[in-house]
């Protein structure tokens, strides 16, 4: 049995202290990418990081790094997640991974533990995706499967004229590092399971040798305005009407291809009044599935069904990828290094598929991945009710510290 533990209440207590920046409800956190309460997360990550001794570099999309020197210089082994969260959610998607990453480097530190290979941690911008598209940005910049400049450009989903680049300047995270040049060996990334698998089977440790893909869309449509009361039904042009059928066939699709998940969970009309025609309306889609060649087939019979029920109420309309992420599956050997880690450390395991996007997703395009999972209770996320067990959380934060260490060969 390994003897080589994480100091718990540092890490608990770290967890509870950063949960209290933008929190909802006495418990759940609402922190958006990159606003003032970003900013905060950010700021207190980096006076940790600064004491915990690591050389912090932030990059030109304001993914934030810190490294520990190892015996050799080669490439380190890296891992972490994310501090922004979507609205009204919860305080362990992303958090925990972030701050069990910090944690690893406090007990190396403790331990006087010199790795082989130099480590980083890293807290990826725009994880979430709920403020400014794509998700998962931070990662897609470093992998090169967005630019700098289309990162930059990207607006707030909501109020257009605010720009994501304007935004991290504002923020003094706006850095001068070539997100390209981050290339570890390998990554791993602790997380919530966000589903329900790990809890019903009573596991400990999920071991994510897969992650599905994801697929979102924009469709904005453009009508006309007119009198709720006297405009003749077979003379509308209601934006409104519309977008109401692209989100029951969105619905209907995931009834239609096995495997498939599809949400509707944008929605907005135009002037969004009781006796008012929309004349504008936007609908943003979520579609998910393990398997591309399905995922590329819903999208395609979303996109076909979205034209035929626009041109048939007489409107316009306007369709953009948000986000596209091929389901991809981690490397054996990483998957192998978390699953040995568990074992010895004594835990429960199971292998998985994680059903959410995350970052390691990315990261396994550039570089050996894999995940580790802890039980959500009752399978709840991105909602203020989200919550991991302590003793879970623990056990997670454990998992990386051995995981690290076997990586980076010491
Ligand atoms: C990331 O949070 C996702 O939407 O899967
Ligand atoms: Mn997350
Ligand atoms: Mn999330």
């Amino acid at each position: 049995m390994n003897t080589i533990h994480i100091n718990e209440s540092r890490l608990l207590n770290r967890m509870e202290r950063m949960a209290e920046i933008g929190m909802v409800n006495g418990n759940g956190v609402h922190r958006l990418s990159l606003t003032k309460e970003d900013k905060e997360a950010r700021d207190l990550l980096k006076t940790w990081m600064l004491e915990a001794g690591l050389d912090l570099d932030i990059d030109k999309i304001g993914n934030m790094y810190g490294r520990r020197k190892g015996e050799t210089d080669d490439a380190p082994v890296a891992f972490g997640s994310h501090l922004d969260t979507v609205g009204f959610g919860g305080r362990f998607d992303g958090s925990l991974g972030v701050i069990a990453a910090l944690e690893v480097m406090e007990t190396l530190n403790d331990l006087n533990l010199v790795t082989n290979s130099p480590l980083c941690m890293v807290n990826f911008t725009n994880e979430e995706g709920a403020r400014f598209a794509p998700d998962m940005m931070g990662s897609m910049v470093v992998t090169a499967e967005i630019s700098i400049e289309k990162a930059w450009n990207a607006t707030d989903l909501k109020k257009s004229d605010i720009i994501l680049k304007e935004e991290l300047e504002r923020l003094g995270y706006l850095g001068n590092t070539d997100p390209a040049s981050f290339r570890p060996a390998a990554f791993v990334e602790l997380h919530i399971e966000q589903g329900p698998v790990l809890e019903k089977e009573q596991i400990t440790i999920g071991v994510v040798e897969s992650v599905q893909g994801i697929c979102w869309t924009r469709f904005v449509i453009t009508g006309e305005v007119n009198h709720a009361g006297t405009t003749p039904m077979e003379l509308r042009k209601d934006a409104g009407y519309v977008v109401s059928q692209i989100a029951t066939y969105c619905r209907q699709l995931a009834g239609e291809y096995p495997g498939l998940r599809t949400t509707a969970g944008l929605i907005e009309l135009e002037p969004n009044l009781i006796n008012v025609i929309a004349g504008n309306a936007r609908i943003a889609t979520d579609i998910r599935c393990p398997d591309k060649h399905i995922l590329e087939k819903a999208e395609t019979a979303l996109e076909k069904f979205a034209y035929e029920c626009t041109y048939g109420e007489n409107c316009e309309i306007e369709i953009s990828t948000l986000t596209q992420v091929d389901p991809v599956k981690f490397e054996r050997r990483v998957v192998a290094s978390v699953a040995n880690s568990a074992r010895s450390l004594g835990y429960t395991t199971k292998r998985m598929v994680s059903g959410a996007g995350h970052d390691a997703q990315l990261m396994a395009g550039v570089c050996p991945a894999a995940m580790i999972f802890i039980p959500s209770e009752n399978g709840i996320s991105h909602s203020v009710k989200e919550y991991s067990s302590p003793d879970d959380c623990v056990a997670g934060t454990n998992v990386l510290l051995h995981t690290v260490i076997s990586l980076s060969g010491s």
